[in-house]
């Protein structure tokens, strides 16, 4: 696929199919991702990747997560909670590295995670999949850090999930970059 037309027409698709994505499939997403730049060559980019009963694993955390905040919660109450991974059949978690040298900044660290981000959804884009980059309360929920291996104050930028699209969504123009754009010459 040309680049621009992975760029002008990527859009987030949030309805995926069940289908199962072949590992090499996400194994290319994840080398397209880290082919992003980053500042004193650290990597900072951590994936956590879920499929099958690791997303039943992530939303049972999530359950009781809310349950914890939420006490009077019925069992039934949790469920939407707990059906939330099971959206698409593989959930990456996107996590950032904190600077363990001083000359490390940790803007520099999220900004090239993001821009990590991007080359996947670019690269599920080439591939004929669709994705959706979420966050909400659960990227900064300390049980659901903690189950995905990363520290309270670490960040996840993102939970991007990928499956074969559903439904496309309408396609769209996007405003343009004119009035976000100061020329100085
Ligand atoms: C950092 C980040 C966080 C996002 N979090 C959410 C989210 O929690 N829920 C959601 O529905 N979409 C989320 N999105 C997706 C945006 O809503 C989506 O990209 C936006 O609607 C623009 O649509 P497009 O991707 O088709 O251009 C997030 C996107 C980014 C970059």
């Amino acid at each position: 696929m040309e680049l621009f037309e992975a760029i002008h027409g990527r859009q987030t698709i949030s309805k995926v199919k069940q289908d199962f994505v072949p590992r090499e499939m996400i194994e290319k997403i994840l080398s397209a991702a880290v082919q992003a730049p980053n500042h004193h060559k650290v990597r900072p980019w951590r994936f956590v990747v879920l499929t099958g009963d690791g997303r039943k694993k992530l939303g049972d955390v999530m359950a009781a997560s809310f349950l914890d905040r939420n006490p009077a919660t019925p069992p039934e109450g949790l469920e939407k909670t707990r059906s939330l991974p099971l959206r698409a059949p593989v959930v990456i978690a996107v996590g950032v590295d904190k600077p363990a040298e001083a000359k490390v900044i940790e803007i520099e660290n999220i900004s090239a995670v993001s821009a990590a981000g991007m080359n996947i959804l670019l690269a599920v884009r080439a591939l004929g999949l669709g994705a959706i980059w979420r966050t909400g309360e659960w990227a900064r929920d300390a049980k659901v850090k903690e189950f995905l291996g990363f520290a309270a104050d670490q960040y996840i930028v993102g939970f991007i999930y990928i499956g074969y699209p559903e439904v496309f969504p309408e396609p769209y123009v996007r405003q343009g970059f004119e009035d976000r754009v100061t020329w100085m010459e």
